[in-house]
């Protein structure tokens, strides 16, 4: 068995010009499934998967990411005397859930330079990535798949999913092979980041949102030049793990939404509000009065 995985980054830094104008002063983190922004279900995430210490990549535009996270002792205050005990934890538990620490990515150079202001935070030791615009959903965490064939392999962890080659090409594409005795776990030898024709996909399966990374990763990306649309990508990094000392990869259980995109948004706020204990019977009630006249 393998080291545990105890820490996660979250890079939440990008410019998020998929959703403008939402995010225009907004984090595109930010943006809310029903009552919830869409980062606290990330480290929800995490936190359920053994993750004890998180940072989260910022940038100067980010600083509501930091609010959410820390204590408002006027607001704990006013709800402790209203005797809203029940918004007062919730308010309150965001703040305790993990050790959880910011760091600003003071240029938008890509996913792979916001990982990489990860390391003094990293140290040494295996740590797993959650985009911070990608929330799964599940009955088991994602990010504890992936721990679970990290610490049974030993090498970094891709969470993939097979989808549509037009999907894959605006994303990584992984070349995979099978592994002895696995189902859903497979050996990631090459990856690719948006080709542009259809031929040289290395297969529909991609990354979708979580990988779980060794600390080589760093002294790759200190080497990395700027890649496709110029941007430093976490995929070349990546790509070159899986060249020299391999790399595994997870098609994982769990339903994914892209909060980068309009769709992905709508998506998740339907799906989220559909069990909502609070909401779930009027939204029933409301979609179905839609849906009959569509
Ligand atoms: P995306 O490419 O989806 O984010 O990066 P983006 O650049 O914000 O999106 P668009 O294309 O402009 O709409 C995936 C994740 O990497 C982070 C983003 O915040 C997102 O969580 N990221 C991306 C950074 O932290 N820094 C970067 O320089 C780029």
């Amino acid at each position: 068995m393998y080291n545990k995985v105890r820490k996660a980054v979250i890079p939440a830094a990008g410019l998020g010009t998929r959703v403008l104008p939402a995010s225009k002063a907004m984090p595109k983190e930010m943006l809310p499934i029903v009552d919830k922004p869409a980062i606290q279900y990330i480290v929800e995430e995490a936190v359920a998967s053994g993750i004890t210490d998180i940072l989260i990549i910022t940038n100067r535009g980010k600083s509501d990411i930091e609010n959410h996270f820390d204590r408002i002792p006027e607001l704990e205050e006013r709800l402790l005397a209203a005797g809203k005990q029940e918004a007062y934890d919730t308010v309150v538990n965001i703040t305790k859930m993990a050790n959880i620490c910011f760091v600003r990515q003071k240029e938008t150079k890509g996913l792979g330079h916001a990982v990489n202001c990860a390391r003094s935070f990293v140290g040494n030791e295996p740590f797993a990535v959650l985009f911070g615009d990608d929330v799964i959903m599940g009955d088991k965490p994602v990010t504890a798949q992936l721990c679970e064939a990290y610490e049974k392999y030993g090498l970094g962890v891709l969470g993939t999913k097979e989808m549509s080659p037009e999907v894959v090409m605006r994303g990584s594409s992984l070349k995979l092979e099978a592994l002895d005795g696995e189902s859903n776990v497979f050996k990631c030898t090459d990856l690719v980041e948006k080709v542009s024709k259809k031929e040289d996909l290395l297969s529909n399966y991609t990354i979708l949102g979580r990988c779980i990374c060794p600390p080589e990763i760093f002294d790759i990306l200190d080497n990395t030049p700027p890649g496709v649309g110029g941007e430093i990508q976490l995929t070349d990094a990546l790509a070159q793990l899986a060249k020299t000392v391999g790399l595994t990869a997870v098609d994982f259980e769990g339903k994914r939404y892209d909060m980068g995109n309009k769709l992905g948004i709508l998506q998740a706020t339907v799906d989220v509000a559909l069990t909502h204990p609070e909401v779930s019977e009027g939204f029933k009630a409301y979609i179905k009065e839609i849906a009959a006249k569509l």
